[in-house]
């Protein structure tokens, strides 16, 4: 590689199929096939798998079992088994759980926010301010997520400075990193670079992960812009499962596959075995009746 882009040696994968894949599938996958998912995905060598989260059920009936997957899996040590916290009562869930860290949610978009979480972004960021407190008392990690911020389904194109404004207050509150959802996957290299120009002097790269789903094809030119900015953490989705249950013509997360494939392209480690990984994607197909999203996948038959 060009010396003067200054990849890096490895990268860290979070793997978010369980969660972001799954919550938005129609067909329901049993609590004992969520598990061999998680299983699978850390025997394929993932070392953070988002294993589910602790909304409200009414609203995202697909992740109403997550306490269950949780205490099913047989845990390996010094893998991170991740959930989604909306509030104090998720966060306490997610503890009752044994769920080693956690992620709350917030959105660049007003309406996003709305339609997501039923508050705006202000009261979002006030309603995490206890889940932040019992973390911190607890000793657990708080990841952040700021949605929508190459694009919202509501209202289209997202200032860099509103994206911005939330990651900061994210950080300040004690999130650990923000990891920048493209929740639409309307963004392109372009915007992207856009938006790295304008949060990663202040923020720093080491603080940044992306979450870019795939729905137009831009995925893995935009992860490739965000390496170039020195991020160092790219969330995926194992066969590209999912969608946003609240962001209509949302497809899945870039696929899993496809990120380690075009990593290893470039010598960067990210510890994955790639054959391994793409067995899991299809056994999980199989059980769900859809077909994988991974373009690896497919070509590989
Ligand atoms: P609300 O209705 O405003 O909450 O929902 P509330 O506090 O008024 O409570 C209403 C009811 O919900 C009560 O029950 C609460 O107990 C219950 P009732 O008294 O009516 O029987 N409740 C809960 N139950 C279980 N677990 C909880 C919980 N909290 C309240 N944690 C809330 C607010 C946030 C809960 C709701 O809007 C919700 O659950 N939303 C789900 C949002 C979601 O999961 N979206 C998908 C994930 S985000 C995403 O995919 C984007 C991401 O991938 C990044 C990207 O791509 O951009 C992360
Ligand atoms: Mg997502």
């Amino acid at each position: 590689m060009s010396a003067s882009l200054n990849y890096p040696k490895a990268v860290s994968i979070v793997e978010v199929g369980p969660r972001d894949g799954l919550q938005n599938e129609s067909a329901p996958l049993s609590t004992g096939d969520k598990v061999a998912l998680v299983e699978g995905l850390v025997d394929a060598g993932l070392r953070y798998v988002e294993t589910g989260s602790f909304v409200n059920p009414r609203w995202i009936p697909q992740m109403a079992d997550s306490g269950d997957v949780f205490q099913q899996i047989a845990r390996v040590p010094d893998v991170t088994y991740a959930a989604l916290t909306p509030n104090l009562k998720g966060f306490d869930r997610a503890m009752d759980a044994g769920a080693s860290e956690v992620a709350v949610f917030a959105a660049a978009s007003e309406s996003f926010s709305q339609r997501n979480i039923n508050c705006s972004i202000s009261e979002s960021i006030e309603r995490f301010l206890p889940v932040m407190e019992a973390a911190k008392t607890s000793g657990v990690k708080v990841r952040g997520y700021v949605s929508c911020v190459l694009g919202c389904p509501y209202e289209g194109e997202i200032a860099p400075a509103a994206v911005l404004k939330v990651s900061q207050a994210l950080l300040d509150m004690g999130c650990y990193e923000i990891s920048l959802g493209d929740t639409i996957g309307t963004g392109t290299p372009g915007s992207m670079d856009t938006l790295l120009n304008a949060l990663v002097p202040s923020l720093t790269a080491g603080r940044l992960a992306l979450h870019c789903h795939n729905s137009y094809g831009q995925a893995l030119a935009n992860l490739l812009v965000g390496l170039q900015y020195g991020i160092r953490r790219i969330d995926s989705s194992v066969a590209g499962l999912g969608g946003c249950p609240y962001a209509t013509g949302a497809s899945g997360n870039v696929a899993t596959e496809d990120v380690v494939y075009m990593l290893q392209g470039m010598g960067i480690q990210t510890g994955v075995n790639l054959n391994a990984l793409v067995n899991v994607g299809t056994d999980c197909c199989k059980k769900l009746g859809r077909e994988t999203q991974s373009a690896v996948a497919k070509a590989r038959g």
